[in-house]
């Protein structure tokens, strides 16, 4: 990442006009801190700006709306997100871990993705919302639709096609996600239970309950932008420690140093790459003119390889001190589930350097990264390892 994004830096300028995907692209740090946290200026919310404004009632959650609803809704679900209402679950969430390495602890071998890195957030949201972790193939087809199906050409293509080809993908996956999410609504309507569904279904704004489609976007949105993320992060970090070997043997001898080098890898190898908005007015940067209603692409990666920002950038290190990445974005849309996935990440990656020793990373099989626009992570990351007595 940091070749290929200082390589765009270099080649582009700091805001560049991206004719064949019709967007604006921005690489560095102040000005994609800018675009992710100046909301009156850059809005979340496409509906306000698209051809199709009718396509948008179905996936409209609080990652595409802008105040005075975005408000509303993120002071609704914040509550069980907040790190102290998280920190309950970091039991369950290691005894998931445990579970997990169980599985595999005999074999000397496994895949950090398909054994560990995939299922574990994939179980923890799926209890936290209250429906059966069994369905996960299920949740893993609807997210890959959603975040890979067609974006692979999304800057080769003419942006209409490109439209048109996701609408039809995305509409086709919501339909099933959201029928899916319908029977679930109705059974706890019926009878509420101990989950997010039921908080949601109860939830109220100035008297009023969110709507069906608001609960349904949000439930989405957490299956999918929480699951593929915190994937990625984890994985992520297994080819980040594995190219520095006494990294390793660092964190696995001094876990109290993961929560740090966890923030290093989320600025090295972000799992969600940018952040997209619409211009609300003409604005100005660096010389060129963004015109009303068009889209901007802040690229996080990039920004987390600024110079400016980040002395050495291109060197990995545990210890960097400050480290303002901008991973989980900035401002009013900052993640809600940040909190969660540092707590996955430190769990798991914990457990492992505890239980498994001489971790690393099959050679003969070189990485395999996901093709997107939007996320970066392995597809795969087969490992040896000797289980510690
Ligand atoms: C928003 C990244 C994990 C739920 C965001 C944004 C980023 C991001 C960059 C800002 C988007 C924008 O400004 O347009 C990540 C990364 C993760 C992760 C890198 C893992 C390492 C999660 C998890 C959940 C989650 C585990 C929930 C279970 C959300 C939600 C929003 C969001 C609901 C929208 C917040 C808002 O608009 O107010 N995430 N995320 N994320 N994320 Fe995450």
């Amino acid at each position: 990442p940091y070749d290929s994004f200082t390589a765009l830096r270099t080649d582009f300028g700091p805001v560049s006009y991206n004719e064949r995907a019709r967007f604006w692209e921005v690489f560095e740090y102040d000005d994609v801190l800018r675009v992710a946290s100046e909301h009156e200026t850059f809005s979340s919310d496409g509906s306000k700006f698209a051809a199709h404004p009718e396509e948008f009632t179905k996936g409209q959650s609080i990652l595409t709306t802008d105040p005075p609803r975005h408000r509303q809704l993120r002071s609704l679900v914040s509550q069980a997100f907040t790190p102290r209402a998280i920190a309950s679950i970091a039991p369950r969430i290691a005894a998931i871990t445990h579970n997990l390495l169980d599985q595999v602890a005999e074999q000397g071998s496994m895949d950090i993705i398909a054994d560990l890195s995939y299922p574990l957030p994939v179980i923890v949201i799926s209890e936290l919302l209250g429906v059966p972790s069994e369905d996960r193939a299920r949740f893993k087809r609807w997210s890959d639709d959603i975040v890979f199906s067609e974006y692979d050409d999304l800057s080769s293509g003419n942006l209409e096609e490109y439209n048109e080809r996701v609408r039809i993908t995305v509409r086709r996956t919501l339909d099933e996600l959201y029928d899916y999410f319908r029977v679930v609504l109705a059974e706890r309507r019926l009878q509420p239970r101990q989950d997010l569904v039921s908080e949601l279904l109860a939830a109220q704004i100035e008297g009023q309950s969110l709507s069906e489609a608001e609960i349904l976007a949000f439930c989405t949105l957490l299956l999918i932008a929480g699951n593929i993320t915190t994937t990625n992060l984890i994985g992520n970090a297994l080819l980040c420690f594995d190219e520095q070997p006494e990294v390793m043997d660092q964190l696995a001898k001094s876990p109290e140093l993961l929560p740090q080098a966890i923030e290093e890898v989320l600025r090295y190898r972000s799992p969600a790459l940018l952040v997209g908005r619409y211009a609300t007015r003409e604005v100005e940067l660096h010389g060129q003119t963004i015109p009303t209603g068009q889209m901007v692409i802040g690229w996080i990666s990039s920004a987390n390889f600024d110079p400016c920002a980040f002395p050495q950038p291109e060197v990995f290190d545990i210890t960097r001190t400050p480290n303002r990445h901008l991973a989980f974005g900035h401002g009013i849309h900052f993640c809600l589930g940040a909190p969660l996935a540092r707590l996955e990440a430190k769990i798991a990656l914990g457990i492992l350097l505890e239980r498994f020793q001489q971790i690393r990373r099959k050679r003969d099989q070189p990485v395999e990264t996901i093709h997107s626009a939007f996320i970066l992570g392995p597809k795969h990351c087969p490992v040896t390892f000797k289980a510690r007595q």
